[in-house]
This record gives structure tokens, C-alpha cells and sequence, in this order.
């Protein structure tokens, strides 16, 4: 039985992991942790709990994820999503942990207008991306065995997302602005999380060290395109008008385009990517 510590689970994808928990994988045994009970800055705390819990694998969910926020307080972004990660990858290392990290498409700075690969250029726009960015860096340069996944647009039935919050949105207003010149796809938090949990026992038999991948759902859509579907797709009447950046002004520049190349996670790990619409709808009928 492979013991796994999950941290930050009580985040949107730590839930949609808990889900999964309690389904089904009577192979994965999870330990699910969060803020106050285990920080991931505290290294000893987090050694200790390896330890004790004889884990072998961390799946870090933890981060500071208020992109906008992030901006007024870059010294605790970086502490989590920075030094919390380099923590989290030392402890794995000195308990002979396998760590699975993730991190964000805002890395890169969006100029591009295809798909961006593990190996194109990161440019981060704003502190958000650069913790993650420097999380990532972190990680690796201690060599600790396990792997980055870096994702984008989240969203679940769990927690603060764009979905949830244009359903409420729709209750509220007759109209919304939406901007659709920034084009990237949407994750379903649920299907992170089967991918991830397909991922653990292939990297027990072929590990690795600090090997990135990118997962979203397929797709590629605005935010104006992914409001419209979620007002179509939930029978709601609210009506989307498209905006640009430049009429939503926001502390963060966000990248224009962000669109991630999931061929390599496919062809290593044959993880399922599912259309954005299909996943929309599971995630739907979940609120209803
Ligand atoms: N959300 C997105 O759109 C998005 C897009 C791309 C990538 N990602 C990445 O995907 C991952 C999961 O995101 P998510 O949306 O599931 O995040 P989330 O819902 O914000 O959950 C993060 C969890 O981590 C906890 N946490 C914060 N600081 C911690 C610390 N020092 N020690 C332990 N736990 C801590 C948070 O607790 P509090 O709530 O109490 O702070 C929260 O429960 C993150 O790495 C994020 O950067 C997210």
C-alpha cells in the first residue's frame, strides 16, 4: 500500500483528491493535511509527519494562488509558493519521498499563439507566476525525486473558482463584462486529480527527477467563451458581453494567450484529457 501526503487538501484540487480517496484506489492510501495542522514552510513539521506516516509519495497542493493579491504581499507568495516548496522538496528528499508539484501556465508570459511546450521560455508577468516560477526552480535544484505539473484556469465544485462565481454572477445580474482577449483552456480540478492519481504508481515503477508537464483540459477558449458556455450549459439567462483587458483593469497583467501542449504527459503517462465542455457539465451537474 503506497502512503501519500497530501498538502493543501482542503484547495480546490485537494477536495476533488479527497473525492477520489473515498471512492476508489484501495492501492493509494492518503493522508490528507492543510493549514493549521501541517504548513509546508515548517520543514521539520512536514518531516516529522513523512516519518510517522511512512509516506512515500507528497502531492503538493498548497500554494498562494490570489494572483491579484499576490501583487500587495510578494513576500508571502514567495515564502509559500516559494521557500514552502523548496521545504516540502528537502523533506521529501531526506525521507525518500516522491514529490509531485504543481504549478501554473502563468509562468509564461503569453506571447505565444500555440500551445506552449515544457520547454518553451518562461517570462512570468506578475508575482503570482514568479513564486510559482521560483517554486519550481527550487524544487529541482534540491534533486529530489518527482515530478511538476503545471496547470491553469482551475476550477471545482470546491472552493473560489470562475465557474462558481459567474453562477453566482447570473442570480445577481441580468448582463456581465467578460474579457475575451485573453485565450488559454480550463481545468477540471477532478480530472487533475484522476490524471495525477494515474500518474503515482508509474512514477513508483520509473521515477523521475524534476520532470515538468502540462495538463489542462482540451480545448481553446476565452474567458468570455468559457462564461458563455457556463451560462448556456447551467440554463442560466444572465447575458455575456465581451470586453477587453483593458476595460477590466485588474494589479496583474495575465498572459494574452496560455494555451499548455499536453502531448507529453499523454505519451508518458497516457492520462486522459477530456474535452472542456464535457468536464464543464460533470462539474455543473455536481452544483445543481
Ligand atoms: N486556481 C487556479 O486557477 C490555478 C491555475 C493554475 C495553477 N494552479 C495551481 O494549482 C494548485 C492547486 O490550486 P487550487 O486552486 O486547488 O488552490 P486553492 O484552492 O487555493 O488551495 C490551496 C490550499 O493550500 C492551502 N495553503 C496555503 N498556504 C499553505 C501553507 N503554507 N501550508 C499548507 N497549506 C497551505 C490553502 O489554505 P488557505 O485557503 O487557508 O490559504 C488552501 O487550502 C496550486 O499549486 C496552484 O498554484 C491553480
Amino acid at each position: 500500500m503506497t502512503r501519500i501526503l497530501v498538502t493543501g487538501a482542503n484547495g480546490q484540487l485537494g477536495s476533488e483528491l479527497r473525492e477520489i480517496a473515498k471512492r476508489e484506489e484501495k492501492n493509494l492510501n492518503f493522508f490528507f493535511s492543510d493549514l493549521p495542522d501541517l504548513d509546508i514552510t515548517d520543514k521539520a513539521s512536514v518531516e516529522a509527519i513523512l516519518r510517522e506516516k511512512e509516506c512515500r509519495f507528497i502531492v503538493n497542493c498548497a500554494a498562494y494562488t490570489n494572483v491579484d493579491r499576490a501583487e500587495e504581499e510578494p513576500a508571502l507568495a514567495s515564502k509559500i509558493n516559494c521557500d514552502g516548496v523548496r521545504s516540502l522538496a528537502e523533506a521529501a528528499k531526506a525521507c525518500a519521498c516522491t514529490l509531485i508539484h504543481v504549478s501554473t501556465d502563468y509562468v509564461f508570459n503569453g506571447t505565444q499563439r500555440t500551445p506552449y511546450t515544457e520547454k518553451d521560455p518562461t517570462s512570468p508577468l506578475g508575482v503570482y507566476g514568479r513564486t510559482k516560477l521560483a517554486g519550481e526552480e527550487a524544487m529541482r535544484a534540491t534533486g529530489c525525486n518527482g515530478i511538476i505539473i503545471r496547470t491553469a484556469w482551475l476550477y471545482s465544485a470546491f472552493g473560489k473558482n470562475f465557474v462558481k462565481t459567474m453562477l453566482r454572477l447570473a442570480d445577481e445580474r441580468d448582463t456581465i463584462r467578460v474579457v475575451n482577449d485573453q485565450r488559454g483552456a480550463p481545468t477540471y480540478a477532478a480530472d487533475l486529480a484522476a490524471a495525477i492519481v494515474r500518474i503515482i504508481p508509474q512514477l513508483i515503477a520509473q521515477p523521475e527527477r524534476g520532470e515538468i508537464y502540462h495538463y489542462s483540459d482540451a480545448g481553446e477558449l476565452s474567458w468570455f467563451d468559457f462564461a458563455t458556455a457556463i451560462m448556456q450549459q447551467a440554463g442560466k439567462t444572465c447575458r455575456v458581453e465581451p470586453i477587453s483587458s483593458a476595460e477590466y483593469p485588474s494589479p496583474t497583467e495575465r498572459p494574452a494567450y496560455s494555451v499548455l501542449s499536453k502531448e507529453k504527459i499523454m505519451r508518458r503517462f497516457g492520462v486522459e484529457v477530456p474535452d472542456w465542455r464535457e468536464s464543464l457539465d460533470k462539474c455543473l451537474q455536481r452544483l445543481k
